[in-house]
């Protein structure tokens, strides 16, 4: 069994030994920020696209990331060298660090940076053949006029209670709606559809991440000559869908063969074949 490992303090050590406050914000109110990264071959997926929304997400907080990004490049590089297999997915964690009881984040002086190492198995190799039963949960996503979906933070909450709902209903994976009832995402993972051979994806203001494996996807639509666009969705979208499937980085891309007991036209149908083609070549060589 490969080891999980972590950088922190610029050091690299058994993650089951890496430690942080219990005073720390991230753990008292998940005020914090991170992205999941893959690697393969030892390189590093679209890793400048993920510290650049990192970035992004920290400024929106106002929490300032202590390293910058020469320096957070070199800590991925040395973990990625450190880790026993050649693939595998980075948890790049920044949180509040730790202060005083209270919300006030002027209480934390120290943000603390972590890079975790894994393998990741998400998703069963059953599941990406035959493609994913979903289900539509009724916990809503946070729409963007509480916290921005586009803001990667430590608050998984919904997500989390989304997903025991696809569990408690024997379901791969659970996709939430917004506030309005129009399809945000699944629990970590972004969705498309196609319709009479077009690629259609919530757009980030019904609550979808500004996910980075949905804009490679849409970059190699583009590349076959499959038209996308940003369109709302609703229920009755993804039930009368000619195909559907979920993007993310752990994920990669997943075929979603029923949702809520309807089942798909085609799964996994031609498009996903392409796409998914392409993006298996494209995380190699890139
Ligand atoms: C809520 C949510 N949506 C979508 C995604 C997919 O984003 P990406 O492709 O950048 O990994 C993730 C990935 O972590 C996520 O947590």
């Amino acid at each position: 069994m490969t080891e999980a490992i972590c950088w922190i303090n610029g050091k690299i050590i058994p993650a089951h030994s890496a430690s942080v406050s219990v005073l720390d914000h991230g753990l008292l109110y998940g005020d914090g920020v991170f992205e999941g990264i893959r690697f393969y071959n030892r390189r590093a997926f679209r890793l400048q696209t993920h510290l650049q929304r990192i970035l992004r997400s920290a400024t929106a907080l106002a929490l300032k990331i202590p390293l910058n990004t020469v320096e957070l490049t070199q800590a991925i590089h040395a973990t990625i060298a450190a880790f026993d297999l050649a693939d595998g997915y980075l948890r790049l964690v920044v949180t509040r660090g730790s202060g005083r009881m209270g919300l006030d984040p002027a209480n934390c002086t120290k943000p603390e940076v972590f890079i975790i190492a894994d393998q990741l198995s998400m998703v069963s190799e059953s599941v990406r053949t035959r493609g994913a039963r979903v289900i539509i949960a009724a916990t809503r996503r946070l729409g963007a006029d509480g916290l921005d979906p586009r803001i990667k933070s430590l608050n998984y909450l919904n997500h989390i209670l989304a997903r025991m709902e696809a569990s408690n209903a024997g379901a791969d994976e659970a996709i939430l709606l917004n506030a309005q009832g129009h399809v945000a995402e699944g629990t970590a993972d972004n969705l498309f559809i196609v319709r009479a051979g077009l690629l259609l994806t919530p757009p980030c203001s019904d609550g979808a991440l500004e996910g980075i494996t949905r804009a490679v996807v849409m970059e190699l639509a583009q590349q076959l000559g499959v038209s996308c666009r940003e369109t709302t969705l609703g229920s009755y979208d993804l039930y009368t869908a000619d195909e559907c499937f979920l993007t993310g980085t752990g994920a990669e891309i997943i075929p979603v063969r029923e949702v809520d007991g309807r089942i798909m036209a085609e799964c996994p149908g031609p498009i996903f074949h392409q796409l998914n083609a392409l993006y298996q070549q494209r995380v190699l060589t890139e």
